[in-house]
């Protein structure tokens, strides 16, 4: 079909205009495609236009959608008009059009290093690793944005798109046109207004999935939900992790471990680098039998001190394996490292690494894996031109196949009936079920903590792992944070040291990661928020009820003396964060001594002392460099571990701050198997009262008939005095 776009001016010299362009019409051979919205659960609407590829991120992982966790979600209204949703088809391509308003803020779109809010940006959404700056190439560039008017929209098309947020700007847009003098008009602006989100799809069409609010954290619930809830890691996974130096053996493996006992250092996971295989770079997904002489042996004694195990590998595939010679009609038609490159979208491949999986590394007790080097760095990936047998382009593959990889191995562990808890440095959408965590080589502390946030609006985990420091403090500091993030973890792979390798700051370091270790009832009710109702375990400040942010403020009014707070939340929300409801945490970083912390509405209080330290405003802390500064909100209940050992039952210590009168829910199953899925968990209830004197009582209900139970001797310690 043909359509016709007429200018359309409102000012007089807009006018004139109109007239004069009436008569020179641009005819473009462009189609407008009805959409003709279905809604699949409350708050959820999808649409199909054109014929979009049947390979999509839905479909290649596989996921169910929690529909009746949506369906218990508030039902509202479709978040915008219907008809400000366009989408044209030209040359092959689908061009989409949001409507964005004035004052709206968009955050999402992948897994952005240095800006939270993304309105005034062009992304190529493309996996690769992130080369520092945001424009789209990251490890995890999830097409899905969150609006601060509290809805979704997620483009489930697994192909680089072309996103242009707030930028584009049409001469039908509803805001009229305002050009300027650059020669005289100080108001002149290099960024005109955009009323609109615009994406190219290269693809003959497109499924596009909204999601209702009415809060941000809502629209980001429902979406993670329709993306098959998030994982819940076993208890372990949320322990301490320390990965050794490529070429350690068994023996120096062992050796790390039991000086982690002497240092009376918690030690949960053992990772092992690319030197457990017998070849790697590429890999034989085999054990060195020089290094390794009996792996059943070395993983079965590394359990029994408490000790699981993860092994590294990438995807490529060394021509001397064992399994190459079955696998390699099932390979791409380009090689990396050397190596051949497995076609996951076809079942053949993932049964025959499936089964050498099972057969060297699960059946003999390793719990999990780190899937390296599945995101690019463009040299170290496949070009485009690769031709894979299951006929999917290169550019799908590229954007998908962390999470086929993902696929692949969780569905392993299912089969087993045992959790996994893993690392990969590729995901996108569709893999926020599967139990792994970003990481990368970048090694910006500061940019790690921003990418910690943006991770809790698209759906996946992200870890800002520690390596190595300039000085004691830096160590400290990225120590700290690491352990109020989804996996803490020193990856020691290149230099081998230890979280007590600066000994002037060994006994902090040693704290944080008792104190990690002593959250995990915490941080595993927050998981469990995730798997059931689709609530992030990090949060950004912006999906925090209570945290608002003001723009708009009297005329004079928004300076740091008269509105600190308005002032202070114009910024982006880069350097702070939630983990869970209760947690605020607000880290320091190299050389700081002091800085500015948001408390959103409501009391706020110290973590370590109970104190008040604020209400819905900006204050500033200088902590030393013993605590990384946290907070809890009023009536916060915190349960934690009396000790820092994840076996056998525990003593829970049940923390509760400020005087609000409150109820928590504490999730309980066994840790460890998929039983949970069957019904066996417990969400139990922690309330604190005031009985008839006044005085603040705790109490938590008691374990149902044959439901799990992780504690014993259970005590509540009222933090505010
Ligand atoms: C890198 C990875 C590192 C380490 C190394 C081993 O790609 O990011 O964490 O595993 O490979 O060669």
């Amino acid at each position: 079909m043909t359509i016709f776009i007429v200018h359309k001016r409102t000012s007089i010299s807009g006018l004139i205009l109109l007239v004069f362009s009436f008569f020179q019409c641009i005819c473009i051979d462009a189609q407008n495609l009805p959409l003709s919205w279905e809604k699949k659960a409350s708050g959820v609407w999808i649409v199909k236009a054109g014929e979009p590829d049947s390979i999509n991120f839905l479909s290649v992982s596989g996921v169910n959608p929690k529909l009746e966790a949506i369906n218990a979600m508030t039902d509202v209204c479709f978040p915008m008009q219907e008809t400000d949703i366009k989408v044209l088809k030209f040359d092959g391509k689908v061009y989409l059009q949001f409507p964005l308003d004035e004052g709206e803020k968009i955050y999402g779109l992948g897994l952005n290093f240095k800006t939270i809010q993304q309105r005034g940006r062009i992304l190529r959404l493309h996996v690769d690793h992130y080369g520092g700056s945001d424009n789209g190439r990251t490890q995890a560039p999830v097409p899905f944005y969150v609006s601060s008017k509290g809805y979704g929209v997620f483009i489930n098309s697994a192909r680089y798109l072309d996103v242009w947020v707030g930028t584009a700007v049409r001469k039908d847009s509803k805001v009229p046109m305002n050009s300027r003098d650059r020669n005289l008009d100080k108001q002149w602006s290099a960024n005109p207004y955009s009323d609109n989100i615009s994406v190219l799809v290269p693809a003959e069409g497109v499924e596009i999935i909204v999601f209702g609010g009415p809060s941000m954290l809502d629209a980001v619930s429902r979406f993670n939900l329709y993306n098959g809830g998030g994982c819940l890691p076993p208890k372990w996974g949320l322990g301490f992790w320390q990965r050794t130096p490529t070429l350690y053996n068994d023996s120096m493996v062992m050796a790390e471990v039991k000086n982690f006992k002497e240092h009376h250092f918690p030690l949960s996971v053992i990772g092992l680098e690319p030197g457990w295989q017998s070849k790697s770079y590429p890999c034989t997904y085999e054990w060195d039998k020089d290094r390794f002489p009996n792996p059943a042996k070395f993983v079965s004694q590394l359990n029994e001190m408490g000790v699981k195990t993860n092994l590294w590998i990438n995807p490529y595939i060394s021509p001397e394996s064992e399994i190459i010679k079955k696998l390699l009609p099932y390979t791409a038609s380009h090689t990396v490292w050397s190596g051949y490159v497995p076609d996951y979208g076809l079942p053949e491949t993932n049964q025959i690494i499936g089964d050498q999986m099972k057969k060297d590394l699960l059946s003999i007790g390793v719990n999990g894996l780190k899937m390296d080097e599945n995101d690019g760095y463009d040299n170290w990936l496949w070009p485009d031109v690769t031709l894979f047998p299951s006929k999917i382009p290169a550019e799908q593959m590229r954007q998908l196949y962390g999470v086929m990889m993902q696929k692949m191995t969780t569905k392993l562990y299912h089969e087993q009936n045992k959790r996994t808890y893993g690392l990969v440095r590729s995901s996108n959408a569709g893999g926020t079920s599967f139990p792994y965590v970003i990481y990368n080589d970048y090694y910006s502390h500061r940019d790690f903590i921003t990418a910690l946030i943006n991770s809790s609006f698209i759906g996946v985990l992200w870890t800002p792992e520690v390596r190595s420091s300039k000085s004691a403090e830096e160590w400290l500091r990225r120590m700290q944070t690491v352990c109020f993030s989804p996996l803490a973890m020193l990856n020691a792979w290149s230099d081998g040291t230890k979280p007590w390798s600066f000994t002037e700051v060994e006994k902090q370091v040693t704290e944080v990661v008792n104190l990690r270790m002593q959250l995990i009832p915490y941080l595993y009710t927050c998981f469990a928020e995730y798997a059931f109702y689709g609530r992030p375990p990090i949060r950004a400040m912006n999906l925090v009820d209570g945290f608002t942010t003001v723009d708009k403020i009297e005329d004079g009014k928004l300076n740091s003396t008269e509105n600190p707070y308005a002032e202070a939340t114009k910024k982006e929300m880069k350097d702070q964060f939630m983990v869970g409801d209760n947690l605020l945490i607000a880290p320091l970083f190299t050389g700081e001594t002091k800085r500015e912390v948001i408390l959103p509405k409501g009391r706020w209080y110290d973590f370590y002392t109970g104190k008040l330290v604020g209400e819905g405003q900006v204050i500033e802390v200088s902590q030393g460099l013993d605590h990384i500064p946290v907070f809890v909100r009023d009536g916060g209940i915190i349960p934690m571990a009396a000790n820092s050992e994840i076996k056998g039952k525990q003593n829970l210590v049940i923390r509760y701050y400020g005087q609000k009168l409150s109820v928590y829910k504490l999730y309980d199953d066994d840790g460890e198997t998929y039983n949970y899925e069957k019904g066996e968990y417990s969400w139990r209830t922690v309330q604190v009262k005031k009985d008839a004197k006044g005085v603040l009582v705790g109490s938590i209900s008691i374990v149902e008939k044959d439901k799990p139970n992780s504690f014993d001797k259970i005590s509540f310690e009222f933090m505010t005095k």
